[in-house]
């Protein structure tokens, strides 16, 4: 007789973009085009040799850089392997019958994949037509009911993105046994990075029932390694996430990864590729925009808009892009940041699929 495992409802997420060959050119996982510093290859390789070891179960180092780094205690910040992880964890922690999660849509298909599969009562609620997050939407469908608001900004797949003091008014109007999770994945990527007032950690302050998640995968280049981190307003909230987790992660490569990519050297290597995916990002959203098509305004390393054609395209070229259809925005295309000429070849490849008769070429 069989083995008889537990029952579970599958989450049905599209894992197979993360396993194209590196063959192809991928613009379809939101990854860095660039590869980590070559300082923190250095850190990778020197752990190496220590691998018989089992890593820091606490990662204390690389939760003291991060505590320097954001001026908060260390004790506020939960490390996982990977955000994803992480959010999982806290989705699953706070779900209890009855209750509800509110999940603007579209949005990054993890949180209702999770949710659906633990019976989780999902209440969606509309983005604007800019792409970002309404927040007068989510408020208007508070209720009794509600135990989690999963807000992500930037949103993904639409690149949307709401100032802080937008953030800090509607966190006001929420009751403080409401759980507000900020997957805040591509923040080092908004424009807003460049001035720490507009920072949301300084929100932990004042909300007790506020949680941000961040990542390692995608300004910092480490999606491979998979580290991500929670910040937490105080110690019980860090806690009850921490005690969810299985017990040692991240491994050792990652925390001494982490720990490299927030050195000083690192972080100015970061900040190059930083003004390059964002140049690419202007010069993207131009030229799409030149074509007539509906783009969505990005403050991430990916443009979403409105192309039908990607599947029929871009794999016959080698390249892989995310069609809208499975997050939400059929008749969408969101095409990660890569380096310019791969972006180059997908917007001639659009722009001759728009217009046959003419063979432009930008140089
Ligand atoms: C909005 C958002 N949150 C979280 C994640 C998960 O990232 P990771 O698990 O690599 O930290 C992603 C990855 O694409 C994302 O887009």
């Amino acid at each position: 007789m069989a083995i008889k495992w537990s029952p579970i409802t599958e989450v049905p997420l599209d894992r197979g973009s993360l396993s194209l060959s590196n063959k192809m050119i991928r613009l379809n996982a939101n990854e860095s085009p660039y590869p980590p510093p070559e300082i923190v290859l250095q850190a990778i390789s020197a752990s190496m040799h220590e691998i018989h070891r089992y890593p820091d179960p606490s990662g204390q180092e690389l939760k003291n850089r991060l505590a320097k780094k954001y001026h908060v205690d260390p004790a506020q910040i939960v490390l996982g392997s990977g955000s994803g992880d992480l959010i999982e964890h806290i989705i699953r922690g706070l779900f209890h019958p009855g209750r509800e999660v509110i999940i603007p849509h579209p949005s990054f298909p993890l949180y209702q994949a999770i949710a659906q599969s633990i019976s989780f009562t999902i209440v969606k609620t509309p983005l604007h037509s800019n792409g970002t997050v309404n927040l007068n939407s989510i408020a208007d469908n508070l209720s009794e009911q509600t135990a989690l608001i999963i807000i992500c900004n930037p949103n993904n797949p639409t690149g949307g993105y709401l100032p802080l003091s937008d953030i800090d008014a509607f966190l006001s109007k929420v009751p403080e046994d409401v759980a507000v999770l900020l997957d805040e994945a591509y923040w080092e990527l908004t424009d807003a990075y460049d001035d720490p007032d507009q920072d949301s950690i300084h929100l932990l302050k004042k909300y007790p029932n506020l949680m941000i998640s961040r990542t390692f995968s995608k300004f910092y280049a480490l999606a491979g390694i998979r580290l991500g981190y929670v910040l937490t307003p105080d110690t019980s909230v860090s806690h009850a996430i921490s005690q969810r987790l299985s017990r040692v992660m991240p491994n050792r490569l990652a925390l001494a990864a982490g720990a490299a990519a927030l050195s000083e050297e690192a972080e100015s290597v970061y900040k190059i590729y930083r003004s390059m995916i964002q140049r690419e990002r202007t010069r993207i959203l131009t030229r799409l925009t030149q074509q007539g098509l509906d783009v969505f305004p990005s403050q991430t390393n990916f443009v979403t808009f409105q192309w039908e054609d990607s599947e029929k395209i871009l794999p016959l070229n080698n390249i892989a892009i995310r069609p809208g259809l499975g997050m939400g925005l059929a008749g969408y295309t969101r095409m990660t940041i890569g380096q310019p000429d791969d972006n180059e070849r997908v917007l001639n490849l659009i722009e001759e699929s728009l217009n046959p008769a003419s063979t432009i070429k930008h140089s």
